[in-house]
């Protein structure tokens, strides 16, 4: 591939670095850290899938692997990374390359961040929510005593590589729960986003790399600007949590085992858009919108009546992005608008959950 195929984007936080997109382009690792140490961090299926590839850049016995999923987001799995570093003679000049998922790159960082104070630091996310998602930003974590995300850091990579290639064999279901993500980046900055997924769904759908390659780039550059204004998330950043207030709470009143993130992160969608209207701050048609690409990818956008609306909003009230204890959550004010709002009630809050029951 041509080199100017590639697309690229500077991160301009403290730590400055780039960030590269596009497709059969792992191997420029290799090319930028040319004859330095390095290791592999990545989870079992992408080990299973791409050991031949990842052996072009280090050597297999320079791979570590855990069990792929969520569970292995612990103390058990960073150990057991420290162990190996320790019998690798890694040191504090050793690149750690995170292959995989948010769950790879988030421990893996994590890792990076932490054995000898720092070690520098490669994202290879292959799961396309880490792509637009979690490999930008520089949050770190491990779970802890039932609680996700409690342990972590904020700490910068040197270099991020997405290559839409892996995305040939993410699972349908795991492909498409991100596109809520992405869309999300569309409701809350960038119009011409939106319409770009609105014209080009069936193509997003079919997975065409060209429009991968698009879509990948635009939501870096919507999350790299967002993080650049606010590297410690003070203020801007929390535009990122459209949807995901009530997302945290159906996913922990499910025990995280009935949705993935992302098809949460849908249904809260839904629900801030109906809290927004419920303010006078948008209309139907930005609803229909929004409700339209969601169902176009096959995504939840109602919940069961069962669910109790008044639990919650109990969860909802302790999640850990709210301020002394109030409710804050991101609103639109049409496609590529949104703010934060403090002023809603109870019952605006009740009300919109109960326009979700089906
Ligand atoms: N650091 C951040 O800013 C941030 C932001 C969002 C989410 N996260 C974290 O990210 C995690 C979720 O990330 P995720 O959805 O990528 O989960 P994940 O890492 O568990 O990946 C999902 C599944 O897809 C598989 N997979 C990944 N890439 C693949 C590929 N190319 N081919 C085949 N299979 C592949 C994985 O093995 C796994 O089974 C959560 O732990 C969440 O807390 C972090």
């Amino acid at each position: 591939m041509q080199k100017n195929d590639i697309q690229t984007i500077r991160v301009n936080t403290q730590k400055p670095y780039e960030v590269m997109i596009g497709k059969d382009i792992l191997h420029y690792v290799d090319n930028i850290i040319k004859n330095k140490k390095r290791v592999i961090i990545t989870d079992s299926n992408l080990y299973n899938l791409y050991k031949n590839n990842l052996s072009n850049i280090v050597d297999k016995d320079d791979i570590f692997y855990f069990k792929a999923g969520e569970e292995s987001k612990n103390r058990e799995t960073l150990y057991a990374i420290y162990d190996f570093l320790i019998n690798k003679k890694a040191d504090r000049y050793t690149y750690i390359i995170a292959v995989g998922g948010g769950v790879a790159g988030d421990i893996a960082a994590f890792a990076a961040s932490t054995y000898m104070r720092g070690m520098p630091l490669i994202h290879v996310p292959t799961s396309l929510l880490a792509m637009v998602d979690s490999s930008i930003g520089g949050k770190t974590a491990i779970n802890y005593g039932g609680l996700k995300n409690i342990i972590g850091s904020f700490y910068q990579p040197e270099l991020v590589i997405s290559d839409v290639r892996f995305l040939d064999t993410l699972p349908t279901r795991e492909y498409l729960s991100a596109l809520s993500e992405i869309i999300k980046y569309g409701v809350i900055r960038d119009e011409k986003l939106f319409v770009f997924i609105e014209q080009n769904k069936e193509k997003i759908k079919e997975k065409n790399m060209e429009t991968l390659i698009k879509i990948v780039t635009q939501s870096t550059e919507n999350k790299v600007k967002i993080v650049e204004n606010d590297e410690k998330e003070k203020g801007e950043r929390a535009l990122l949590n459209f949807g995901h207030t009530l997302a945290h709470a159906i996913e922990s009143i499910t025990k995280y085992k009935e949705y993935l993130h992302g098809e949460a992160v849908s249904i809260g969608e839904i629900f801030a858009t109906h809290l927004s209207i419920k303010k006078g701050l948008t209309n139907h048609s930005t609803l229909n919108r929004i409700k339209s690409l969601l169902d176009y990818f096959k995504l939840p956008t109602k919940i069961n009546k069962e669910f109790n609306s008044k639990e919650l909003y109990r969860i909802m009230k302790q999640d850990k992005k709210n301020k002394n204890g109030v409710l804050r959550f991101v609103l639109t004010k049409g496609i590529g608008l949104s703010i934060l709002s403090h002023e809603l009630s109870e019952s605006d809050i009740m009300d919109s959950i109960h326009e979700l029951k089906e």
